[in-house]
């Protein structure tokens, strides 16, 4: 299985700009012989991620599915024989806004989830996410999806682990240097193989400013980098890996990280 990351520089507010974007790099990565079975896009990486207040995150939220950045993910992967997972902005029935994410292929909708740990400004537009961790069978993978400020949580990852992931998806938009060397440690304690697909640039709003690290990254269960951006421009990489890895939780001293652990003990 091919897993890849784009790592974007959104136009804000401008959903079809950087579908397009997206859909550029697809076709480039399928003309070059390097399509990725799984993509992950960045966490809200149609509308940018500094809403100035409530009201213009509703004007760039959308239903989820029903939305037209999920449909055009959806036709993307059908065109493109993929599956993605990316970050998008939603509006729930009830008026709830939603940092949230999507997994798609060709099929439609295959997981929706909204972000649990909302992040500093994010507080003024996006509710805290009420949807369990998903893991969902896709592209060959059981895939488990967190957004990024999750990362700082190790019951997040953790969860998705114990419900079988063996790539967690990680759409983000970093701005804590930390987030790239602790992923080593979630996929090590885990694991897991992730893929942590962040943006560059910076954006200032309303007088509140975040300047986002790129550096997104594939990590294999034994904490081996095995992809990664740079921290200053747009990029995309693709890498090979055998999800089945993943199943296998023993260490060579006969030790088992899921089996030997003290729940007995755990104060959770
Ligand atoms: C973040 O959660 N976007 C920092």
């Amino acid at each position: 299985m091919r897993v890849g990351w784009i790592q974007t520089l959104p136009l804000f507010g401008d959903p079809a700009a950087n579908l397009s974007a997206v859909a550029a790099t697809l076709d480039d990565a399928t003309t070059t012989g390097r399509a990725a079975d799984l993509w992950v896009l960045p966490e809200l990486f149609a509308t940018g991620y500094v809403f100035a207040d409530r009201d213009e995150a509703r004007r760039n939220c959308e239903p989820v599915p029903g939305g037209p950045t999920v449909r055009g993910l959806v036709a993307l992967a059908r065109r493109t024989g993929c599956a993605i997972v990316a970050g998008v902005a939603e509006s729930a029935p009830d008026g709830r806004l939603f940092n949230s994410a999507v997994a798609v292929d060709g099929a439609g909708l295959r997981a929706h989830y909204r972000k649990a740990h909302v992040f500093g400004d994010e507080r003024r537009w996006a509710s805290p996410g009420d949807l369990p961790f998903p893991v969902v069978e896709i592209a060959g993978a059981r895939v488990g999806i967190m957004i990024c400020f999750d990362w700082r949580f190790p019951e997040t990852a953790r969860t998705l682990a114990l419900a079988g992931a063996q790539v967690i998806a990680h759409p983000s938009n970093l701005v804590l240097p930390h987030c790239p060397d602790a992923m080593v440690t979630r996929a090590l304690e885990n694991g897991v193989f992730t893929v942590t697909c962040d943006r560059v640039g910076t954006e200032e709003r309303a007088g509140m400013r975040a300047a986002f690290i790129g550096r997104s990254r594939v990590i294999g269960p034994d904490g081996v980098v095995l992809s990664e951006g740079p921290p200053d421009r747009t990029a995309w990489g693709t890498v090979d890996i055998t999800p089945s890895r993943a199943d296998d939780k023993r260490l060579s001293g006969g030790n088992d990280i899921l089996a030997d652990r003290r729940t007995d003990l755990y104060r959770l």
